[in-house]
């Protein structure tokens, strides 16, 4: 029965699709089917298909298990899914979850660790994946979750959490000693979360973004200045940190050719060019590790307690200007991929999809 339906991007080409149909999954002892609800994508979706290889992205939600041949991936998604048929104690029908999820109508999952926050999901083929991604919240569980907040978690969760994580790593090594904070793809969500994070900290916080993207990134009043990429000769040769979203190897490029050793430090964040550059970076940033510093600093209360305070301050502010753009059904998915892929989204929307 074709009641279920899998997206699917060709790996070695990120602009071919497909929507497939096919039939909703059975389970077996042990396991548990979400039905996928509501999810969003930004750019960071399409970096997950960018380092799809190289970072294992592809294996969270395998084609195979749809039918799909290998030249297929699923970019994975955040958002929320309900249970729907479940095995397992403690993982009841109705109830919403919020984590990563393929582009599908259902996953299958098989709950593990389960108590009042949520589960794990123990699949075999995820044991070896990076163990954050395998983690499912349930809503009634969660501090953060507020009803009619669902669409800036949606959005917003996984990147404020990278924003966070960032900004603290810097504050904690008191801004690497330099005197501004650089920040390329200034517009989007990530280099913006962590912008206001850094606010008032000390650094002079400088945004580099595409002149088509100037007004708004000024706008958000969070950078002490915002110049475009072209304009890079102009800013000022103080002892600068780097802080890469952009990934643009140009702009790397004219960056040390600008400020030479008043460069102090060189962080790969991001890629929203889709070109994978962190080898051309002087260091990987890489959430789990402040985080892991973090919990053994301030330990696992302290942590979720500052990042729940800053999650509040961040989206008492972003609620007031972005804008959410809900599509409804796969064609919607399908499109909003085009749109994110090709750059086409203005940085004030969120696309957000009701499946
Ligand atoms: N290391 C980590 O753990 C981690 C965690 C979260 C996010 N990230 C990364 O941070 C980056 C930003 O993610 P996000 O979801 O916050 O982005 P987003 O809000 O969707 O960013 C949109 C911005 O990215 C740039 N952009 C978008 N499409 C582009 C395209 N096709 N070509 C060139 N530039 C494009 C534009 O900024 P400008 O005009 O300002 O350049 C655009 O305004 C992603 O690469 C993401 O993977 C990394």
């Amino acid at each position: 029965m074709a009641d279920s339906w899998t997206f699917a991007v060709a790996r070695d080409d990120l602009g071919r699709s497909t929507l497939v149909d096919g039939a909703t999954p059975e389970v077996v002892d042990g396991e548990a089917l979400l039905r996928v609800d509501r999810v969003g994508l930004t750019a960071n979706n399409v970096t997950y298909a960018v380092l799809g290889d190289a970072m294992r992205y592809w294996e969270f939600f395998p084609p195979a298990a749809r039918g799909l041949g290998p030249q297929w991936g699923l970019p994975p998604l955040w958002g929320f899914a309900e249970v729907v048929a479940s095995t397992v104690a403690g993982v009841e029908v109705g109830q919403r979850v919020y984590g990563y999820l393929p582009p599908a109508g259902h996953l299958v999952v098989r709950p593990d660790r389960v108590d009042a926050s949520g589960f794990r999901d123990a699949s075999p083929h995820r044991a070896e994946l990076p163990s954050p991604y395998n983690a499912y919240r349930s809503t009634t569980g969660d501090p953060a979750y507020q009803a009619d907040h669902e669409d800036l978690l949606i959005l917003f969760r996984p990147l404020f959490f990278t924003s966070f994580m960032l900004a603290d790593q810097v504050v904690d090594n008191g801004f690497y000693g330099a005197e501004a904070l650089l920040m390329s793809s200034a517009s989007s969500k990530t280099a913006y979360a962590a912008a206001f994070e850094l606010r008032g900290r000390g650094p002079r916080l400088v945004g580099l973004t595409s002149p088509g993207n100037l007004a708004f990134t000024r706008s958000l009043g969070c950078y002490d200045e915002v110049v475009p990429y072209d304009d890079i000769s102009a800013l000022d040769t103080i002892p600068t940190v780097y802080l890469d979203l952009s990934g643009t190897p140009s702009t790397r490029a004219a960056l040390r050719q600008h400020l030479g050793d008043r460069l102090v430090r060189d962080i790969a964040v991001g890629l929203t060019n889709q070109t994978p550059n962190a080898d051309a970076a002087e260091e990987v940033f890489f959430a789990p590790v402040q985080m892991r510093k973090r919990g053994q600093d301030w330990g696992r209360e302290g942590l979720d307690q500052r990042f729940t305070e800053a999650w509040q301050r961040f989206t008492a502010v972003v609620s007031g200007w972005l804008d959410v753009q809900v599509g409804v059904g796969p064609e919607a998915l399908q499109q909003a991929w085009a749109d994110v892929l090709a750059g086409r989204t203005p940085p004030r929307v969120g696309h957000v999809v009701q499946l």
